[in-house]
């Protein structure tokens, strides 16, 4: 992958991007819908991956046989959002530590304020691959990134189920070298710092909050 950004157009993704989309969608559904997208962003992200050959004996034969080399994974998730990508995620990459970054938005001014972080002390070594389901004013995912550039996170990847034009490209533009996949990009950013047309609050709607 480009150190760029993906948007990922797989049917699978966009039909069920579609009915979380959905305002009449439960929460259950929300969640589940989350989780399966997650399974697949992450399937995505992880494409390039290195990979070595070991030698293994199958019931029938001795082979060499590829598996996962390089740096170990952290998954990240920006608070409260984020943790609902992260069981998908899990699903797939079940050996990934875990990092939490609390942030929220001064509803007035829309810039993150931290409240919460806590890395494993190794972050350095890894792949981490941040997560956050809603790419908005991007301001929460900048301030992210460079919280762990500074705790010493050295080959980041972002993922998000949503962007608006106007936060990838502040995302793109502070962070060039963290590349970015999403399932969408879609229209604006409205006035509010939500996404048109969107999902609405990401973090309402898989927790039932409101
Ligand atoms: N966060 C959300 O949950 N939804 C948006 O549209 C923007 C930010």
């Amino acid at each position: 992958m480009n150190p760029d950004y993906t948007v990922i157009t797989h049917p699978l993704i966009q039909h069920k991007l579609t009915f979380m989309r959905n305002e009449n969608t439960t929460t259950d559904n929300f969640r589940r819908l989350l989780r399966e997208i997650s399974q697949m962003l992450a399937y995505e992200v992880t494409r390039d991956l290195p990979t070595e050959m070991t030698t293994i004996s199958t019931p029938l034969a001795t082979i060499e046989s590829p598996v996962i080399s390089g740096k170990k994974l952290c998954l990240v998730s920006i608070l409260r959002a984020g943790n609902g990508m992260l069981d998908g995620m899990l699903d797939v990459l079940p050996a990934a530590r875990i990092g939490h970054i609390g942030l929220y938005r001064d509803p007035e001014t829309l810039e993150p304020v931290e409240y919460y972080f806590k890395m494993p002390d190794d972050i350095g070594a890894r792949l981490v691959i941040v997560v956050d389901p809603m790419l908005a004013t991007g301001n929460s995912a900048i301030a992210a990134l460079h919280r762990l550039k500074e705790s010493g996170a050295a080959t980041i990847k972002y993922v998000c189920l949503l962007a608006s034009p106007e936060g990838m490209a502040a995302l793109r533009k502070a962070h060039p070298d963290v590349p970015v996949v999403t399932a969408a990009v879609d229209e604006r950013l409205n006035e509010h710092g939500y996404i048109v047309p969107g999902l609405g609050d990401a973090g309402d709607r898989m927790f039932g909050t409101r």
